[in-house]
């Protein structure tokens, strides 16, 4: 939520952090900025609107060289996306200009207190305080850091924020708390950038920011302190993949691109964490298996699709190790008081590792004494680092807003947690747990499989652009999926789209279908619980005796469910455990073309982004 770039080095700084910008951009995209200091004066740029707003502003009348420059991509918090709302704001007397990632909680109680001294604010920002603290603390300090140590010291909430001095303009000076930062190591050139891909055009080699430090970041060296201005040790780490990785490599989208990385993102998730006797070495997990053997009970905490990753993960969790299973949203769990002892192992799902959501749940979980493991896709960010042991899902950098590959390797990394802890509390045998593993390690093949066969999924969805509906019907793991199904649609083609437990539909939401209303229903594989098959062709046959068109998702060789389905997508034979990772696939595709049939923007759609690091 926002992107944040800074550069300090021997290239144009504005080619380097609009690049940078541009590499952010689906963190938000309600406005952009950018600010250098030119002739001893800050030179600052601003609009609403996507970054090319500000790219055709910057072409009619370009910005003057600069080695040291910031910008700021937005997601709206306080004050409407508007060109004053925007980043960077400057400081009363013109000397300061910050951009911010986060919330300022206290923003309130500080602008009545600069509003004593004269300060009258032009935005309706939050951000905007800063500047002006910022400058009164310089005009006294008299240096960027120290001045941004004291602000910080005043502020509360969550916040990366960065500055510039009209005063020092090779310098750029930026503090964390709650909210990302990276530091990109070049040679003769520094970057900063809420995540690498930002910078890993120019360099692989970065430090990841802890909670509450200020970096004071020049040319030619880094210096990083605490709040207080005691130097702290820092995590240097080296990004695995490259830029390549980040672009759309000759796909229309990236929502396209990571569809297509599915099979690659799964196997890569298992790759070194299956011994050659089908055992699994999760060297990573460093609870030990004592503690492992004694857990009671598993608490899941997540967001959006994580949440629903960690949904399907239950249904695998109790059945495999035998051992009761709870799926809270992140955002609800600290705030219901929820009983947690030594003996809860809660597992945080989360692609980017700085949903505010679930980073809060983790710090609760931990407080009250729980042992925490993240299953997290980003190396080094804050819910890894705060959690007692991470499994990373090896997705690489998913850009599209809309998570796709994200969620099936969480689906897949789950199941190895749990399927570790069957096998060390022996709940399951050798033998079965190498089979099931064999099963995982079958199943980038059959995401392939799916993908060779989605075009007529494409073309079914276009049918379906005028819907004023659809609804997501599914059994057991089924039913996560369904709702997968639904959120994709909704936030990508901005539809009414609801998911169902199929056997709930009597309950209430049977009096929602009417002529023509598209439902989608994942059908459990029948060779699984014989029974799920059976009921759910009895919940499509109710919806389409009131008039549903119903769109089936069945495995290849289900002839019963032909009859009942008036558009059939097949994907391959799977274990029911494993169906999730096939099925998802198609909703995905369906909710993408469907988006792309009414004109939408796919991978930024409207009012989202991608890292949402506010609660
Ligand atoms: C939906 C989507 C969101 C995220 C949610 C959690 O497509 O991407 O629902 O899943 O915001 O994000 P992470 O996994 O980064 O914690």
């Amino acid at each position: 939520m926002c992107g944040i770039v800074g550069y300090a080095g021997h290239r144009p700084a504005v080619d380097v952090v609009v690049g940078g910008l541009k590499r952010l951009e689906y963190r938000g995209y309600d406005s952009a900025g950018i600010a250098v200091v030119a002739d001893g004066a800050l030179d600052v740029r601003k609009k609403a609107g996507k970054l090319a707003n500000l790219q055709a502003m910057l072409e009619a009348d370009p910005m003057k060289d600069a080695s040291t420059g910031m910008g700021h991509t937005r997601w709206a918090t306080h004050g409407g996306p508007t060109d004053v709302n925007a980043h960077p704001h400057v400081s009363s007397r013109g000397r300061v200009a910050v951009i911010h990632n986060g919330i300022i909680e206290n923003f309130a109680e500080l602008t009545a207190e600069l509003a004593e001294q004269g300060v009258v604010m032009t935005s309706e920002t939050d951000t905007e305080v800063v500047a002006h603290l910022l400058e009164s603390t310089l005009e006294q300090a008299g240096d960027l850091a120290e001045a941004m140590r004291l602000a910080c010291q005043r502020l509360s909430g969550a916040f990366t924020l960065v500055a510039i001095d009209a005063q020092d303009p090779d310098r750029l000076v930026a503090a964390r708390r709650n909210s990302p930062l990276v530091v990109g190591i070049g040679d003769g050139e520094h970057f900063l950038a809420s995540d690498v891909s930002a910078f890993i055009d120019y360099t692989r080699d970065a430090i990841e920011l802890g909670q509450d430090q200020v970096v004071d970041l020049r040319a030619d060296g880094v210096v990083v302190t605490d709040f207080r201005g005691q130097p702290v040790e820092v995590t240097p780490f080296t990004v695995t993949w490259d830029a390549a990785a980040a672009e759309k490599g000759g796909y229309d989208l990236f929502m396209l691109k990571e569809i297509a990385e599915q099979p690659k993102a799964v196997a890569d998730t298992l790759l070194g964490r299956i011994a050659p006797d089908g055992l699994l070495r999760l060297d990573e997990i460093r609870i030990p298996v004592a503690e492992l053997r004694e857990v009671d009970k598993i608490v899941i905490v997540a967001c959006g699709t994580a949440y629903h990753a960690g949904m399907v993960a239950k249904y695998a969790i109790e059945h495999w190790c035998r051992i009761p299973c709870e799926v809270e949203l992140a955002s609800e769990f600290r705030y219901r008081d929820p009983i947690l002892t030594r003996r809860i192992l809660v597992i945080a799902i989360s692609q980017s590792g700085e949903t505010m959501d679930t980073l809060m749940a983790v710090r609760h979980a931990r407080e009250q004494g729980a042992r925490v493991l993240a299953i997290c896709n980003t190396n080094g960010s804050t819910i890894p680092r705060e959690s007692d042991a991470v499994l990373y899902t090896q997705a690489g950098p998913e850009i599209a807003v809309a998570s796709t590959k994200a969620f099936l390797t969480q689906i897949v990394a789950v199941y190895l947690v749990a399927l570790y802890l069957a096998q060390v509390r022996g709940n399951k045998f050798g033998d079965e747990v190498a089979a099931i593993v064999r099963q995982l390690a079958d199943m980038p093949h059959k995401v392939d499989l799916v993908l060779d066969t989605l075009e007529g999924v494409r073309a079914l969805a276009e049918q379906f652009a005028e819907a004023q509906s659809v609804l997501f019907i599914g059994r057991h793991v089924g039913y996560p999926v369904a709702l997968e199904g639904a959120l994709k649609l909704k936030e990508l083609a901005y539809m009414h789209a609801e998911g169902f437990a199929a056997g709930e539909l009597k309950h209430g939401p049977i009096a929602l279908i009417e002529e023509g209303i598209p439902v989608i229903v994942v059908v459990p594989p029948p060779l699984g619980r014989g029974v799920l098959h059976e009921k759910i062709i009895s919940n499509i046959q109710e919806v389409r005796a009131r008039g549903a068109v119903t769109i089936v998702i069945a495995e290849e060789g289900d002839e019963v469910v032909t009859p009942y389905a008036d558009h059939l997508i097949r994907v391959p034979a799977c274990p029911t455990l494993m169906q999730p990772l096939v099925s998802t696939v198609p909703l995905q595709v369906f909710a993408c073309a469907l988006a792309t049939a009414k004109g939408h923007d796919v991978d930024q759609p409207r009012n989202l982004a991608k890292s949402v690091t506010v609660e």
